[in-house]
């Protein structure tokens, strides 16, 4: 149990919060590239609390700025998009993308006002089909050359969605490996051909057993934590008799993203971004081995869910997340669908805005929650300390950190140590991109590395 300062220590995250502070020393997803098409290229952005507006002005380049003008506080996000930057709707004040004020065409002939006025702006950045803003101070960190920005646009899709609770109750339950075999139990399995952008409703690697079949019969994993050069790697182990068990390989990527199978095809790569103290995004990247990506389909299978503009959830608290107690009684184990997005955001949602942290009680489950929080406030020390936290990356270090491997798979129960991490390399080996083979692995596995 915690006390209530330990539990704000962790989760707030405004500009003057320790967390805050933390949070601001890396790149921040602020919008999709989708958000920002059409004819006028302005949306309203909170991130970390901050109230801005991104747009792209008629040149290409993206500006990330107060939303409040500085001449009198309207808002920007009702502005006009115009050459130069976007400009106030209530005098036309005219702002650049680095925030700079070029015109104040009510002051009289000559004015020189506009040149020492600056509204805040902040560096934005494209990739993988997501705008990153960094809204900290000083040079920015390098990206880590993870699998989901090394490979080429065909083979990735971008998506998000809106959580209305803190940003890590919401991280909490992507390194949460038990939650699966409960929350997103299906009683009966559907055909897993039928599995394509779903997770869970595929079928495990090196078996057709269908991985909602590991997940309700297996529900009391071994987890094991390792620390790594990027956050953490989870291994879950589901031993299925004497000679299989199922290997899961998940990882956690500091400070709130995190990597995981979703099928043998694709990986997601996903980020718990914060909006405010009580709202977050999940942004994620889903990172074929394969073939292209299906976009289309896989952005109809969750328009279904999410209504734009906001990326809001149809499925919510105010109409109870679907609940139907019949379904709750014969085929899934909330008995709010079979979309598992909808599950973990009423786990999410239901704790309350900020979960309670003071009342919890956790167990071996938990450990991996355990092992992140410690991290978390290691790290945030450091940056109060004036120290760089984990994964600021120079130039450099960043081409260290590739991956991470994932898996999912049957393998042997003496040996899976091992097998996994096969299973990964051949994964790469196989992707018709230059899928690399992260540094921390390819020593291990030398007998698939040196023979090619
Ligand atoms: S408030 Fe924006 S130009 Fe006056
Ligand atoms: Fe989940």
């Amino acid at each position: 149990m915690m006390s209530q300062e330990q539990n704000d220590l962790i989760t707030r995250v405004s500009r003057k919060d320790p967390c805050g502070k933390l949070m601001r020393m890396y790149w921040q997803p602020a919008a999709l590239v989708d958000e920002l098409q059409g004819e006028r290229a302005v949306r309203p952005v909170k991130l970390l609390g901050e109230n801005l507006v991104l747009f792209r002005d008629k040149d290409g380049r993206y500006g990330l700025i107060d939303r409040h003008c500085a001449h009198r506080g309207a808002d920007l996000a009702f502005g006009r998009l115009e050459h130069g930057g976007l400009r106030c709707a209530f005098h036309g004040w005219l702002f650049d993308t680095s925030g700079q004020c070029l015109e104040t065409p009510a002051e009289p002939v000559g004015s020189q006002l506009c040149k020492g006025i600056k509204q805040r702006a902040y560096p934005v950045v494209e990739k993988s089909g997501i705008l990153w803003a960094y809204l900290g101070e000083g040079e920015p960190p390098a990206f880590p050359e993870l699998d989901c920005f090394t490979a080429p646009d065909s083979h990735t899709f971008a998506f998000k969605g809106h959580w209305g609770c803190n940003w890590l109750q919401a991280l909490e339950v992507g390194i949460d490996p038990s939650h699966a075999s409960f929350l997103h139990r299906f009683f009966e399995d559907e055909d897993t051909s039928t599995a394509y952008g779903k997770q869970f409703r595929g079928a495990s690697a090196g078996t057709d057993m269908p991985m909602t079949k590991i997940m309700r019969e297996f529900d009391r994993p071994i987890i094991n934590v390792e620390h790594t050069e990027y956050g953490l790697r989870l291994i879950t182990l589901r031993q299925i008799d004497e000679e299989r068990t199922h290997v899961r390989v998940t990882n956690q990527v500091f400070p709130h993203g995190f990597v995981l199978p979703m099928s043998t095809e694709m990986t997601i790569t996903q980020w718990h971004v914060p909006v405010d103290d009580e709202n977050c995004y999940w942004y994620a990247i889903f990172t074929s081995f394969t073939n292209p990506v299906d976009k289309q389909k896989m952005r109809e299978q969750r328009l279904e869910l999410y209504e734009l503009p906001d990326y809001k959830s149809r499925k919510n608290k105010s109409n109870d997340y679907g609940f139907d107690p019949h379904e709750q009684a014969t085929e899934t184990y909330t008995g709010m669908g079979a979309d598992i997005n909808v599950h973990d955001q009423w786990a999410v949602e239901s704790m309350g805005a900020i979960q309670d942290r003071t009342n919890e009680h956790l167990g071996q489950s938990d450990k991996a929650i355990v092992q992140y929080r410690r991290l978390l406030r290691a790290e945030i020390e450091k940056v109060a300390g004036g120290e760089k936290p984990l994964l600021f990356l120079d130039a450099a270090s960043a081409r260290s950190i590739q991956g991470p491997a994932t898996m999912d798979g049957i393998g042997p129960t003496q040996g899976w140590e091992l097998y996994w991490m096969e299973v990964d390399v051949k994964r790469r080996r196989g992707a018709p991109w230059a899928a690399p083979v992260p540094r921390e692995i390819a020593g291990k596995v030398q007998h698939l590395t040196a023979a090619e």
